[in-house]
């Protein structure tokens, strides 16, 4: 899909892990996670009084449900803003497909403005660890060749990197180098998001930004080596793509309430 905007930059909101259960109200270690979802959707509200995009990165559903999928779809409508998802290890990409409710949401790759948004699949099934196969660069080379005068936006559910977390280290994209220099190749390309590690990371890979953004649920403390879950509350980032390649961005989190949660919970 091409969106064409008239502003000189584009105001994307990424959110991510947003673990719905099956029925409303359903909890992932104590956390109410409609409950967590709708705090951040409503902060990114009253963050922003414009929205251009919406990018989900993955672990919509916990369980791969239709329901937490038809869910998502219904709280995303309050936006009047294309949104687009892409999976994570807990996710049924099928299941996710036919019940994201727009034939965009998941059609891997939008041109807004200035800029391509890809979003590429690091899962592999049944897996909790990611990698990205050798189709997907593929298709990321050649979009990014075919939209040569536009600045790219590379999206994925895991992290290429150790991000120092002993325990979700081995998770990470196990061709993690390869697809960075993939991307380094790749002229255009400006900057990799993602999700699934539930907390803020920022790092770069030979000059190419690479970020996550907190879960809008549970949050996992970072640089620990075992599972260790922070209070820090549920949050979302938010990036300025610029007409000139350039970017801004930052994590907005939600103040001012309590959410419970296990705290002693040993893992999920
Ligand atoms: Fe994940």
């Amino acid at each position: 899909m091409d969106v064409v905007t008239t502003s000189e930059s584009i105001r994307l909101v990424q959110i991510s892990d947003t673990h719905l259960e099956p029925e409303e109200g359903g909890t992932l270690l104590g956390m109410d996670t409609d409950r967590s979802l709708r705090y951040v959707l409503d902060l990114v509200r009253s963050d922003n009084a414009r929205i251009d995009l919406l990018l989900a990165t993955g672990d919509i559903s916990t369980h791969g449900t239709p329901q937490a999928y038809q869910r998502f779809a219904r709280y995303m409508q309050q936006f009047d803003a294309p949104v687009v998802w892409l999976p994570g290890n807990h996710d049924d990409n099928a299941v996710m497909t036919e019940h994201c409710g727009s034939p965009e949401a998941m059609a891997g790759h939008i041109v807004i403005g200035h800029w391509l948004i890809i979003m590429l699949d690091s899962t592999i099934s049944r897996q909790v660890g990611g990698r990205v196969e050798q189709a997907e660069l593929d298709r990321l080379a050649a979009l990014a060749a075919h939209h040569a005068d536009k600045h790219v936006l590379v999206a994925c559910h895991h992290p290429p990197l150790s991000i120092d977390c002993e325990w979700i280290d081995p998770q990470r994209i196990s061709n993690g180098e390869v697809f960075l220099d993939a991307l380094l190749a790749l002229p255009n390309v400006k900057l990799l998001i993602c999700g699934h590690i539930h907390q803020h990371w920022e790092t770069s890979y030979r000059g190419l930004p690479i970020m996550s953004t907190p879960s809008t649920c549970i949050q996992f403390k970072p640089l620990e080596e075992d599972f260790t879950l922070d209070e820090v509350s549920p949050g979302y980032r938010w990036f300025d793509l610029c007409a000139d390649g350039t970017f801004r961005t930052g994590v907005s989190r939600v103040e001012g309430v309590e959410f419970s949660f296990d705290m002693n919970s040993g893992g999920y």
